[in-house]
């Protein structure tokens, strides 16, 4: 195999995006677009990848720099021609060069592998479809044997070719040497007064270099996005593709159309995912794991037979076996639930372990804490863990009792098997097995009225 060197085109300004982002910096399933088609190049096994960048180019490095990139600057957009020749320089004569855009984003790896194949030791393949409404696009031209002569553009089709449906998709490959040389004799002398890529296909044909065409399996995996309609568009297609995904690895949908995927998701089997759950970064489900209406769960672990219920925010957090979240709980970063525990409605966990079996089911916040096993953490607990300044850590030990409403001041800890009674504001340490109880006595005032209206 020659090497693969992938040219991706990302240039353009992208105008009927009407945003200050560069067009392939909008996301699609949570990542750039540009980021799509860097991941499909990589998956080629491709000896390198050149994105060509103007508009917006500090931004689009700035975003992209997890992954391996030659940058090459076309100053001026002369077209898509002269956009390719800019990253010529830098690739050998016996690679093969595949053309991406950086707007087309959900290419399809086995599509580009065959493309890449086909164009051979000195000929050319072009990704090519049939549409209902070819409108805008590059037309396939062919003689009456079928064979490709060129591809014409809109603005300066006959109205002969414009009735053709074989549109050019942009995405082709040819060898490094060829295409140097196709690409020096293209010429400007067109409606938009552009270097055309396309020209190369007729200069090709002149050669005498044989041209063959690729069909993509969904026309999804060819379209670009030139506004927010078409990249909705697109993203809910990517979106099924990964529901399915998520179904035939094990997981029940209660709708399919109504889960989002922004990252990467591993799940177990036998999960159950209920309507309008968002999943973020890297999500792992284990068996069984249930999860509920209206949650979100980002750069998460659950683990088998957890259930989440309605409604929860969970953000960097690892629950353990068999809990129950929710509903309506929030798990922040680093909130570490260990097996068997409960956490119930309106408790936020912040950078808090609680250990196995342990409870804290109403209006609770658990912030910069180590939970032991078996505690009981009653309604309308705080840990007050910021002074103003600093944040502090409260230590609960194993089997603590902890009543309603106490506050607890850290720094501090309440040893093993401390009971706390309702009401308390503890600032100081607690005795392990013990009762303590720290509110103003209860008073009673006998003759006391209440006051009337005057
Ligand atoms: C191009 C093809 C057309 C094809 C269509 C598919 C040409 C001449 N025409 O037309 O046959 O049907 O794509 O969508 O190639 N770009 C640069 N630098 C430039 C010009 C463009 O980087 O100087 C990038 C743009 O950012 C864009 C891509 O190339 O991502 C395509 O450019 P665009 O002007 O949209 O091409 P089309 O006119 O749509
Ligand atoms: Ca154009």
């Amino acid at each position: 195999m020659t090497p693969l060197h992938v040219v991706v085109l990302a240039a353009g300004q992208g105008k009927r995006m009407r945003s200050d982002l560069p067009k392939v910096l909008h996301l699609l399933a949570g990542r750039p677009l540009l980021s799509h088609v860097i991941d499909a190049a990589g998956g080629l096994g491709t000896a390198r990848v050149h994105v060509v960048y103007g508009h917006g180019g500090g931004a689009v490095r700035e975003a992209m720099t997890a992954a391996d990139i030659e940058w090459v600057e076309q100053r001026e957009q002369l077209g898509t021609g002269h956009a390719v020749a800019q990253a010529m320089p830098g690739i050998p004569d016996d690679a093969t060069v595949l053309v991406l855009y950086g707007d087309v984003p959900l290419v399809n790896p086995a599509t580009l592998h065959e493309t890449a194949t086909l164009a051979g030791g000195s000929g050319i393949a072009l990704i090519t479809a049939a549409v209902d409404d070819p409108g805008g696009y590059g037309r396939i031209v062919r003689d009456t044997d079928g064979h490709v002569l060129g591809i014409v553009e809109e603005g300066d089709a006959s109205d002969e070719q414009r009735a053709i449906a074989e549109i050019n998709t942009g995405i082709l490959a040819a060898r490094a040497g060829k295409l140097r040389g196709w690409l020096r004799g293209l010429s400007r002398d067109n409606a938009q007064g552009e270097y055309y890529l396309t020209g190369v296909v007729a200069r090709a044909v002149e050669e005498g270099a044989s041209v063959r065409t690729v069909p993509p399996e969904a026309i999804e995996e060819v379209l670009g996005v030139n506004d927010r309609v078409q990249l909705t568009v697109l993203e809910r297609f990517h979106q099924r593709r990964l529901a399915e995904t998520l179904m035939r690895e094990g997981a029940s949908l209660a709708d399919p159309a109504r889960i989002d995927v922004r990252g990467r998701v591993r799940t177990g089997r036998d999960v159950f995912i209920d309507v309008n759950v968002v999943l973020e970064g890297d999500v792992v489900l284990g068996d069984r794991v249930s999860i509920g209406p209206g949650c979100v769960i980002m750069d998460t672990v659950i683990e088998p037979d957890t259930e989440i219920r309605a409604h929860c925010v969970i953000e960097g957090a690892h629950v353990g076996v068999g809990c129950l979240v929710g509903p309506f709980a929030r798990l922040r970063p680093d909130a570490q639930l260990a097996r068997g525990v409960h956490v119930g409605n309106f408790v936020e966990v912040k950078n808090a372990t609680l250990g196995e079996g342990s409870k804290a089911n109403h209006l609770t916040y658990i912030g910069d804490s180590r939970v032991g096993r078996d505690v009981n953490v009653g309604a309308g607990v705080v840990t007050c863990n910021y002074d103003g300044t600093n944040k502090h850590t409260t230590v609960i030990g194993d089997n603590v009792f902890i009543g309603s409403g106490v506050m607890l001041v850290a720094p501090l800890t309440v040893h093993a098997g401390a009971t706390i009674g309702a009401g308390s504001t503890i600032g100081k340490d607690t005795p392990p097995d013990a009762l303590t109880v720290a509110r103003a006595p209860q008073k009673f005032f006998g003759n006391w009225r209440r006051p009337r209206k005057r």
